[in-house]
Parts: C-alpha cells; structure tokens; sequence
C-alpha cells in the first residue's frame, strides 16, 4: 500500500520511507537531502496515493520533474520496476541522484534532463531503450501545460499504455484561474482535454474513459491497436471533423475576445 509507507508530518509534509517531503505548490525552493519540495497540494497528493494503491504501476513515465520532489515521491509510492522521467531543463538535481542512490533506485528511475516533450524521436529512443516492447501503465504530464508540446507527448506515449492504464494531464484548469492571467496569449490547455474528449466515441481514439476533476485530467487507455495500417497516433486528426471543427471554432471565439 503506497499510503502506509506515507506519514503525514504536517498539513504539508510528508516522511516516505525516510525521505522527507514539503508540498508546495505556491512557493517552490531547492529540494536538499533533508527535503524535498514538490510542487503540488496535499490534497492532490493524497489521490495519487490513492491512485498507485489501485493501478499498482510498474511501468511509469513522468513529465516534468522540476526539483525532483515528485519523481522521488513517486518511486518511494509505487515501488515501480522503472520510473523514466523527462526535463526540458539540462540540469541535474542532486538531491535525487543521492535519495536514488541511498535507496538502490539507480537503475530503477532514470531522470532524462535536456529533453523536451516534444522531441518525440528522443523520447521515443529513451522508451524503447528503457522499457522495450513492454507497456506503460501511468504516464504523468506534468511538463509545460502547453498544448501543442502536451499533444506532441500524448501522441508518442498514450498508445504505449497498456488497456487500462492511466496517462494524468496535471494543471489542465491553469487558465480558468488566477495564474491564467499570467500567460496572457498562451493557449488554454482546455483544449488539449477537448480534443482528447473528442475521441472518445472513435474506435482509433483509443480512449476509455476520461475523469476529470480541478486539479486534473486522468485519461484511462481502451485496449485496441493504434492503427492496423501502421498510421501514427495522432489525437488531434483522431477527434474527427466535428471534433476538430469544435476547437478551431473555440480557438478563434478566445482569439476574437483578447
Ligand atoms: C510544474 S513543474 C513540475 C513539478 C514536479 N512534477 C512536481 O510536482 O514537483 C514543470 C516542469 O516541467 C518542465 N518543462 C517545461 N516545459 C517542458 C517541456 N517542453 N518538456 C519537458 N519539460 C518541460 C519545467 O522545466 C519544470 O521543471
């Protein structure tokens, strides 16, 4: 269970085997060997510990590591067969390099700096190296929060979930909040969780279910192959042309009212 090995030091703090964890989504600061900061709300953590007690994930992909508090927390949760996690940043933290090392994680969790989410021919070479053909079972995008870059990932790495797996859009909600005010002309990522709605009812879109809550979109993998002809995964030529129609119309509606 990844909620036993947990305990809550404070409303904000948490001791996984060990490691010491401050969750701060407002104020970040540099993870150090005594702590850890990870950039989300404890309420949000306790689902995903929720979550890893029900998927059990052995096979996980992160985006976004940041100061590592997340994928420390994540391997010390889900006690995963491999953990590879990306980041647009090229440097190293440290901190996790040596809580990976003092736990015998070295060839468990990868951290992958300098790539971004975008680079699906990087991402891909990574993936086959780490995992081979064997399927994901979680992927976390907690990257850019930008669509196209979010898009860009979705498309390598939701048809390598296994049928049932689990790929969690954080932050969808940034615009419809007082942070959006922050990114004035940047596309809301709502559109991402549109489009990706839009292929729910299309055998190819591949999708499940999707539930989504403020904090989160959490997008479950239907079984079914990408695409017997061998045609990439492509999430926004899958939503078809009302789908499609639905976010230019969208699109243009947000550009018209700036
Ligand atoms: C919200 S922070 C991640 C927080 C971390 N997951 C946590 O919970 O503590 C977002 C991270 O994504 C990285 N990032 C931004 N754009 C990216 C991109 N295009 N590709 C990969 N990483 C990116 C940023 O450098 C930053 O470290």
């Amino acid at each position: 269970m990844a909620g036993a090995d947990a305990v809550w030091t404070s409303e904000s703090e948490l001791l996984v085997r060990g490691t010491s964890f401050r969750l701060a989504p407002q104020r970040r600061f540099a993870s150090s060997d005594e702590l850890f900061c990870v950039v989300k709300p404890p309420d949000l953590v306790a689902r995903y510990m929720d979550m890893v007690d029900e998927l059990s994930p052995a096979r996980i992909v992160e985006l976004g590591i940041l100061q590592g508090g997340s994928t420390a927390l994540l391997a010390l949760l889900a006690d995963p067969e491999k953990l590879v996690a990306f980041e647009l940043s090229p440097t190293r933290i440290e901190p996790l390099d040596r809580m990976l090392a003092a736990h015998g994680l070295t060839d468990v969790v990868v951290p992958c700096y300098g790539v971004d989410q975008a680079d699906a021919a990087t991402m891909r070479t990574v993936l086959d190296r780490e995992f081979g053909d064997a399927p994901l079972d979680l992927v976390i995008d907690d990257a850019s929060h930008e669509v196209e870059p979010t898009e860009a990932s979705f498309n390598v790495l939701f048809p390598r979930l296994r049928p049932g797996g689990l790929y969690i859009i954080e932050d969808w909600a940034w615009a419809h909040v007082a942070f959006g005010a922050h990114r004035p002309g940047h596309e809301p990522l709502t559109t991402f969780v549109f489009e990706a709605l839009a292929t729910l009812p299309q055998p190819r879109g591949l999708v499940e279910d999707i539930h989504v809550d403020r904090h989160w979109a959490v997008i479950r993998r239907a079984a079914g192959e990408v695409d017997p002809a061998g045609g990439a995964y492509d999430v926004r030529r899958i939503c078809h042309d009302r789908g499609r129609d639905l976010v230019v119309y969208l699109r243009d509606r947000a550009g018209a009212e700036r």
